[in-house]
């Protein structure tokens, strides 16, 4: 086993090295602004509560997709299975057609369930909380959804990755 090395907290790259070495699923989270769709990738992503039902991101102050998401107020976390890596990707680029060859249909909410997700969560915004440059947001799951078969979509030091389970 090679010794680990040392970083500085202050310095932002030694952050995201060593941060990235936390291995995480990805989601999508998305919404509608009337009749179009908005949506960004997370990586930042957990459940928070059991009782009541909560789950939480962290977008970015920077994202121009997440006003968006909290001026509907409602809105869909999705999954993304393995195959998905390109959803991902094409989510992540800001000011882009993120929705060309994407397929979805809107939840019970009205948020866009995405075609092929391993999961999902329909929600309401909950909860706030400054986090500097990113928000906390808490969100109230009311419908969720899981396939019956699949595999996630893993990053891990900024490559997607494959589960394989051990037994
Ligand atoms: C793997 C991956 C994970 C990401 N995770 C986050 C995240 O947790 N929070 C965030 O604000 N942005 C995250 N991003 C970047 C956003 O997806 C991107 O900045 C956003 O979609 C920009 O588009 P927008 O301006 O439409 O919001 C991630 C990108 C990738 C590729």
């Amino acid at each position: 086993m090679p010794s680990p090395r040392v970083f500085t907290a202050t310095e932002a790259a030694d952050f995201r090295t060593v941060l990235g070495h936390f291995c995480s699923g990805i989601v999508i989270v998305t919404a509608t602004i009337g009749a179009e769709p908005v949506g960004m990738t997370c990586q930042s992503f957990s459940s928070a509560s059991l009782d009541p039902p909560l789950i939480m991101f962290l977008p970015a102050r920077t994202s121009t997709s997440y006003p968006r998401i909290r001026s509907n107020g409602r809105f869909c976390v999705n999954v993304l299975d393995d195959s998905q890596e390109s959803i991902s990707q094409q989510f992540a680029m800001s000011g882009t057609d993120k929705w060309r060859g994407i397929g979805w249909t809107p939840g019970e909410n009205g948020a866009p369930v995405l075609d092929g997700a391993l999961a999902w969560m329909e929600c309401s915004l909950h909860r706030e909380y400054d986090a500097r440059d990113h928000v906390i947001t808490l969100g109230m799951v009311e419908r969720l959804g899981a396939a019956d078969a699949g595999e996630p979509l893993l990053y891990f030091r900024g490559t997607y990755g494959q589960f394989s389970a051990r037994r």
